[in-house]
């Protein structure tokens, strides 16, 4: 499995035979390093936790120019599909969905979900966390969220090996709340921060996280480059 931190909260995952993105907020992010969708020669799925804009991103474009299936809460894939996207796999937290051969189980987060459409915040349901299960590697990508022991609960149903966490602070846990995730909620071999360093108002520091960390192999991931696992 090939993982690549796209900066924020996007993530790309490929292995066996399937491109997977999460929360693909391209367009405005200082973080994307430029250039990446010009090497992507398909998409098979968009994974979006929530429907604030820096992981709503550039889901509708993406999942056109592609046609990529949204995989997302139920109202957030209502509102892609009545803005063009055609393939949808509407969840809710909770629910695991077996499609084309990959797992999508969603998850709990503790934070809030809504777009922006003509000034108004529009609320989206639940905010959510996946974890997506392909070539034998389950993979939790928490979304923007509080700490909860119930990542615990996650960790005893799906098995996660991989992890995106926040750590960036004001919006989601600092590091400080993320070490304990993984010390003593889930049981994680590979770490990876995300949600750090896109904006000045995201102060966590993700070396701070990695110091704290005491379970699991931390990896702080640069924009672009991809790892394996
Ligand atoms: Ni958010
Ligand atoms: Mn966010």
């Amino acid at each position: 499995m090939r993982l690549t931190w796209l900066g924020h909260s996007a993530v790309h995952i490929d292995a066996a035979g399937k491109s997977i993105l999460i929360d693909p907020f391209f367009t405005g992010n200082p973080k994307y390093p430029a250039g990446w969708e010009d090497r992507l020669s398909k998409l098979d799925a968009i994974v979006v936790t929530h429907g604030h804009e820096d992981h709503l991103g550039d889901t509708v474009r993406l999942a056109k120019k592609y046609g990529a299936t949204l995989v997302a809460q139920w109202e957030i894939c209502m509102t892609c599909a009545a803005e063009g996207v055609e393939k949808v796999q509407p969840m809710n937290t909770g629910g695991c969905i077996s499609h084309e051969g990959v797992r999508f189980c969603m998850v709990p987060a503790w934070h809030s979900s809504s777009v922006m459409r003509e000034g108004k915040a529009q609320t989206m349901g639940d905010p959510a966390g996946f974890v997506i299960t392909l070539d034998g590697i389950s993979v939790y990508h928490a979304g923007d969220t509080a700490l909860f022991s119930d990542m615990a609960l996650i960790q005893r149903l799906h098995k996660p090996k991989v992890g995106f966490l926040p750590v960036g602070d004001r919006f989601t846990m600092g590091p400080e709340a993320a070490a304990i995730a993984c010390n003593e909620f889930l049981a994680l071999e590979l770490v990876v921060p995300i949600h750090w360093g896109t904006f000045d108002l995201l102060h966590g520091d993700p070396h701070e996280f990695a110091r704290k960390v005491t379970r699991g192999r931390v990896h702080i991931a640069t924009p672009g480059e991809p790892f394996t696992v």
